[in-house]
């Protein structure tokens, strides 16, 4: 297994990216590694990111003027595509007649009625701007509502940056991560507040038996069990059948609070999100990403008991942005897009999953390219394995080529494609990607697993 990190742009004529190279190089003085996000530099992307300056409909257009049907869509926070025409009319809107009141607004109720109408769960909402905030003020709440002092979240799930579910969440060599009845928890940053660690419970998914344990070992000290409905930031791994259903019960039986985290799946996997698509209902969600349509807007939703207790701050939640018109704006025409006409904007992206995923499977069976595609919907990753299927975090670690698939994404670039550039991090499609799409990126996958040497 290669260390991420390792694989150099591949450049082929007529494919250039002297611009983009010569924007990082002048980034240096200012930027750290050329942007905002570890996960935008080098890391990800070998010796310089490509410097990206327009979006239209499946596209992106880099400094250099080469163009990219891109599948990673902004980490999923543009599920119309980019500059879809509702969107743009709406952040116009929004902008014109003043961006931001921080007063109470008649867009804000709109917005909330309508993430109540699709989510069943919304007895109430508050609004946030990315979902880490919206993460925090959720655990924050589940500890002043419930008393306890603990959380339990699951191995390989990300929740954010926040100190105290930075815990990990970050691929780690197996023998790191000690026996799965007793997991080492692993820091993924420097700089955390350890003790806020300390109140952190960690165990592997998919796994009740190892839930329930910890629930037994704990009682009456577990404020909320947090979890992604579909693991997303180790890959694509969904939940086992029953799986979920199961932690419901245990969490009910326990009085332990159910936080769904669904900044990732919220607006993506169905309207309903991925409640609605496995038949659960969490106490709280989380919701973020796709929600803003491109812009911050996150939102906490949940119970109206537990909600409550955020009245004149009793768990206090501020924040002198959340709620910004313009953001709002352009949250609710996007959320009309996706529901209207019997939410048809979910049959697109699924079919346009299903479609390039297939392909994807036959295309490395043809060449003898040791790659499974794991998938729910509109949501997919590529993993380098020789196993048949990745079931969660320790089988990531153990069995998943990282390195394998960065020189895969990398080389996918000169064949105008632009996939997610890590393996932790899934692919996504929406509405704004069409059958061309398909066609046109499953022959640059070919193309790409010659030059990378994928073949086994
Ligand atoms: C499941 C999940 N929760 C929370 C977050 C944090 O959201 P944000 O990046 O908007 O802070 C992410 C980000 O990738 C996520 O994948």
């Amino acid at each position: 297994m290669s260390p991420p990190g390792s694989a150099a742009i591949i450049t082929r004529m007529p494919y250039k990216t002297d611009a983009s190279k010569r924007l990082f190089d002048r980034s240096l003085g200012s930027l750290i590694e050329g942007g905002s996000s570890a996960s935008r530099g080098p890391a990800n992307f070998g010796d310089y990111p490509i410097f990206m300056v327009k979006g239209e409909g499946s596209r992106l257009f880099d400094a250099d003027g080469n163009s990219y049907v891109d599948w990673m869509m902004s980490y999923g926070a543009v599920p119309l595509g980019h500059a879809n025409p509702a969107v743009v009319a709406a952040a116009v809107q929004g902008a014109s007649t003043g961006m931001h009141f921080a007063t109470a607004t008649e867009i804000e109720l709109e917005l909330a009625e309508l993430i109540q109408e699709v989510i069943p769960s919304a007895e109430m909402v508050r609004f946030a701007n990315t979902g880490t905030e919206a993460v925090m003020a959720a655990i924050r709440l589940a500890r002043g509502f419930t008393g306890r002092p603990k959380i339990l979240k699951f191995e390989g799930h990300y929740h954010g940056w926040y100190d105290d579910v930075l815990v990990s969440s970050n691929p780690q060599l197996r023998p790191s991560l000690g026996h799965r009845n007793s997991p080492v928890k692993i820091a993924d940053s420097s700089g955390l507040n350890r003790r806020s660690q300390q109140d952190t419970i960690v165990v592997p998914w998919n796994d009740l038996p190892a839930l329930e344990r910890a629930l037994n070992n704990n009682p009456g000290r577990i404020a909320a069990v947090i979890t992604e409905g579909i693991m997303a930031n180790m890959g694509v791994i969904p939940p086992q059948p029953g799986y979920l259903e199961g932690l419901r019960e245990l969490t009910e039986a326990h009085d332990t609070l159910l936080l769904l985290d669904e900044t990732v799946t919220g607006f993506r996997i169905a309207a309903g999100g991925c409640q609605a698509h496995y038949g659960i209902t969490p106490d709280l969600s989380t919701f973020g990403k796709a929600l803003g349509s491109g812009l911050p807007v996150a939102a906490l939703v949940g119970r109206a008991d537990i909600m409550d207790a955020l009245s004149w701050g009793g768990v206090l939640h501020y924040g002198t942005q959340n709620a910004s018109r313009i953001g709002l704006h352009v949250a609710l025409a996007s959320l009309k897009e996706l529901v209207r006409d019997d939410a048809a904007a979910f049959k697109h992206t699924w079919e346009i999953g299903d479609s390039l995923c297939q392909g994807l499977r036959s295309v490395f069976t043809e060449l003898n390219v040791n790659a499974i595609v794991q998938r729910v919907g509109p949501m997919f990753q590529i993993l380098f394995t020789e196993k048949t299927e990745i079931n969660d975090y320790r089988d990531f670690c153990t069995y998943v080529d990282r390195g394998k698939y960065q020189r895969f994404a990398l080389a996918l670039l000169p064949h105008g494609i632009y996939m997610s550039p890590a393996a932790t991090l899934h692919s996504v499609a929406t509405l704004a990607h069409s059958m061309e799409d398909v066609s046109f990126t499953l022959e640059a996958v070919r193309k790409a697993c010659k030059d990378a040497n994928l073949s086994e």
